[in-house]
């Protein structure tokens, strides 16, 4: 089995018994409210996904992500985790000190406060997502961020997110059905979208030479008008059962907030997935891009700037993915000789306000049984939108 990034799973989810214990002590320390997507990072970090990260990153480890995608021990390391508090919580807390996380009030998990510093937004926002225009999703989150970030250690007590989406597996939890199902080569697959035509095309090349799919949609926050959780959640059941395998895939929700970082993101999406025991990642067109903030390519190409050993996990690359009329099937331009007009490519908007007119997708595009259920939740959501606005 792989080895988990930076060599160990820094797996933080006490006993049960022990758990018990830490609530009790916890119910009488300071509590440091977050948000979902802080929620999302603390939970993963507690279950070794984010390994070798124990904690939200100290000032040291996150300059050094900053300036050169590397913790400041040289482990590959592309993202900034982070914990924002306000002025007030800053002042009211020591270092060494222990709080309790609590989201809408409820208690999730310890934290040891090991350093409060301060950091430029702007600064972080052109280091990591390329830019500082607010309509990039990822920028409009961080410059909603409170004005410190606390480094220390997560202690997870109670998961939220595991528990609300079924079939939501640990790191460990995968290696071990991973090897109970004697798979060696085992190709992990991200996504925010629904299934389309173009997934499927690029999941079923990578079976062809592999052991088994690890289809590992991310449901923590998304951008508003990326379909819900919920939603692609049932598309992803119906395409499964229906054309693939069934002993081939296994299918798991990642509860990880999406910070649309494309490069940046395409290399943390690898590591996270070798720590749930993935040997190779598909990476296609635009990998965690949003509008054009990001080349095609760009996401892969970012990972000719390290040794393949520095990343472990495998980069499998897929060039554009699209339905050719002339071919009758999927293609790529690797694949595919003929012109543009007689391929089918349907922008994710285009498919947004086609669903809003309540069309049916077309069949080249996606599988019928995920363009029912596409349509369904549209047409749903129509009419609440409308009992909304009579109201
Ligand atoms: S992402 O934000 O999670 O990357 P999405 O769910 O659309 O978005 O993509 C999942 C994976 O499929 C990514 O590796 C992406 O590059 C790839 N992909 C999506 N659409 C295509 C396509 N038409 N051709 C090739 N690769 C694609």
């Amino acid at each position: 089995m792989i080895a988990p990034h930076g060599g160990t799973l820094a797996y933080n989810f006490p006993s049960r018994e022990e758990r018990k214990e830490l609530f009790q002590k916890a119910k009488f320390l300071k509590k440091l409210e977050t948000n979902l997507r802080e929620l999302c990072d603390a939970e993963l970090i507690g279950f070794g996904a984010f390994s070798p990260l124990s904690g939200f990153l100290k000032k040291d480890d996150y300059e050094s992500v900053l300036s050169g995608w590397r913790l400041k021990n040289g482990v590959v390391w592309p993202l900034p985790i982070n914990l924002s508090i306000d002025r007030e919580f800053s002042r009211q807390v020591k270092e060494g000190e222990e709080v309790a996380l609590s989201y809408q009030g409820e208690l999730y998990a310890l934290f040891t406060v090991e350093e409060v510093y301060s950091y430029d937004k702007k600064r972080e926002a052109q280091l990591v997502f390329k830019t500082i225009d607010t309509n990039h999703p990822g920028v409009g989150a961080l410059y909603s961020q409170k004005e410190f970030y606390v480094g220390g250690k997560v202690t997870l007590l109670k998961p939220l997110l595991h528990s609300t989406y079924r079939d939501t597996l640990t790191p460990r939890e995968s290696r071990k059905e991973f090897q109970r199902r004697g798979w060696v080569k085992i190709v992990g697959f991200q996504t925010r979208n629904p299934i389309h035509r173009a997934h499927e095309y690029l999941l079923k090349c990578a079976l062809e030479i592999s052991d088994g799919l690890f289809i590992h949609p991310l449901v923590g926050c998304t951008k508003e008008d990326d379909i819900p959780a919920s939603i692609r959640i049932r598309c992803y059941k119906v395409l499964v059962e229906n054309y693939f395998p069934q002993e081939r895939v296994v299918l798991s929700p990642l509860p990880a907030a999406m910070r649309y970082a494309g490069p940046r993101e395409a290399i943390f999406h690898a590591l996270v997935r070798k720590n749930f025991g993935c040997t190779h990642f598909i990476v296609g067109r635009d990998h965690a891009g949003v509008g054009n903030f990001y080349g095609p390519f760009e996401a892969q190409e970012a990972f000719s700037q390290f040794k393949p050993e520095e990343i472990g996990i495998t980069p499998l690359f897929f060039d554009n993915a699209f339905y050719c009329f002339r071919c009758g099937g999927m293609a790529t331009s690797k694949t595919c000789p003929h012109k543009e007009s007689e391929r089918l490519t349907l922008s994710g908007s285009k498919v947004r306000k086609m669903l809003q007119r309540g069309e049916t997708l077309p069949l080249e595009f996606t599988r019928l049984e995920v363009g029912e259920a596409l349509i369904k939740w549209a047409r749903e959501s129509q009419k609440s939108l409308k009992r909304k606005v009579l109201k």
